[in-house]
């Protein structure tokens, strides 16, 4: 199994980020989903075969259910032939209408794991929001919750902020816009994959500014309630009582057990997390969209 670390296309280059690669494409970007994984923030030095594929695909099925909801910026996967691009895109890529990015990263908890429930044990709050007492990690919470961060630099983690410093970043109306537009994906994401066995836990979007006809819209754009913008986990397990994630949660675990201090370099990864990380991809893709790649 070979994994894509990293496109090299004769195209005005857009953007490299940690896992996708994006060119110009005229006035459209086309994007890349490379196997590259990034944990803390960190790019590891190994792929994930397949995982590339598995992100780009759930992305299009989520577009594809959402656009009553929001528009998006997904145009096609069908690589243009003038641009004769190489087979290994198939799959993996998409061309998306080019935004102006709002910076904000769109947090949408409905279960408190994570930083959150790191911030919860000290202060009773998550991202300045208080909570019930008396709650456990991975518990629901009574209603979603709107968590914005900022979306940092290169090298830096991304900082959660409060409503009013959010506001001023992105301006009130926008704000009260992409609250209820995360929202409401998140409501409809959650009760969808319920029915076939996951719990959306919590995830991430991003919106984008797209000036058309003298008109400016916000719509949704980067990638979409994937297993790396999202935490999803079994729904038998979590009837149990156990958090077991179908996302990178796993290799986050591994990287903790190591006791790796999250810096810069990445330790090698085994083979074995690899492989077992990349059924994982496989396997959510499979409970998501109810199809098996066809590998
Ligand atoms: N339609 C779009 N127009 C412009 N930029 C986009 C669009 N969709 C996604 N992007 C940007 O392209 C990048 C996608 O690459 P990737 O997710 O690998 O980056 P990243 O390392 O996560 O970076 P970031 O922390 O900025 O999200 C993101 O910076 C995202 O904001
Ligand atoms: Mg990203």
């Amino acid at each position: 199994m070979d994994a894509l670390l990293t496109s090299d296309l004769q195209l005005p280059k857009f953007r490299k980020g940690k896992v996708r690669d994006s060119y110009e494409l005229g006035r459209d970007l086309l994007m890349i989903a490379t196997d590259r994984l990034s944990a803390f923030d960190v790019v590891f030095n190994e792929g994930i075969p397949h995982k590339g594929e598995v992100l780009n695909k759930i992305s299009i099925f989520w577009f594809s259910k959402t656009k009553n909801i929001i528009e998006n910026h997904f145009l096609t996967d069908q690589m243009p032939p003038a641009h004769k691009l190489p087979g290994y895109l198939n799959g993996r890529s998409m061309i998306v209408k080019r935004t102006e990015p709002l910076m904000l990263e769109c947090v949408v908890r409905g279960y408190i794991t994570g930083s959150g429930w790191k911030e919860y044990q000290q202060k009773g709050t998550v991202c300045g929001i208080v909570l019930p007492k008396g709650l456990k990690n991975g518990s629901k919470l009574p209603k979603p919750i709107f968590t914005p961060s900022t979306k940092a630099e290169k090298g830096l983690h991304d900082e959660n902020i409060s409503e009013n410093k959010a506001i001023e970043i992105v301006g009130k109306e926008t704000y009260k816009t992409i609250k209820q537009k995360s929202l409401e994906l998140y409501e409809f994401a959650r009760d969808y994959v319920e029915k076939h066995g996951l719990i959306l836990a919590d995830t991430k979007f991003e919106f984008g500014k797209l000036s058309q006809n003298g008109k400016e819209q916000i719509i949704l754009i980067d990638e979409a309630l994937t297993p790396d913008s999202s935490r999803y986990w079994l729904k038998e397990k979590y009837d149990l009582g156990v958090l077991e994630s179908m996302d990178k949660q796993f290799v986050r675990d591994y990287l903790e057990k190591l006791g790796w201090n999250k810096s810069p370099p990445p330790p090698p990864l085994p083979k074995e997390i690899i492989e077992k990380t990349s059924k994982r991809y496989l396997d959510a893709y499979e409970m998501i969209t109810g199809e098996n790649l066809d590998l």
